[in-house]
């Protein structure tokens, strides 16, 4: 059986499983270095270093979750942005001072999940 628990040969390719995350949030980090607006001109990096310090304070990095950094997500003028799976809600306009409300909506996620 599949490790997703789906039909054996339901799914065409054959090595696929579920994420072992009950969240994976990526952050925008892409840097075109002034040629256009880019997450990189704001907060991104920062943002992304300090969601990975308070998730691993909060003992739920690696089982629970996992942060990573992202090319584009096609929404530049609103960014630097941050999307969470598996909700697939998007934080747009993020500063250093919205990490402790996108932690609170991980924890909450991983509370439920
Ligand atoms: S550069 Fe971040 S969404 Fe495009």
């Amino acid at each position: 059986m599949p490790i997703d628990g789906g039909e054996a040969g339901a799914y065409p390719f054959p090595m696929t499983k579920l994420s072992p995350y009950k969240v994976h949030g990526f952050v925008c980090t892409n840097d075109r270095n002034g040629e256009r607006r880019s997450c990189a001109d704001g907060d991104a990096v920062e943002v992304r270093a300090l969601l990975k310090k308070k998730i691993k304070e909060k003992g739920l990095w690696g089982d629970h979750v996992r942060i990573s950094s992202s090319g584009c997500l096609g929404l530049c003028s609103e960014g630097p942005n941050v999307v969470l799976y598996p909700s697939g809600r998007v934080f747009t306009e993020t500063t250093i001072n919205d990490v402790e409300r996108i932690v609170d909506e991980i924890v909450a996620i991983v509370e439920k999940r």
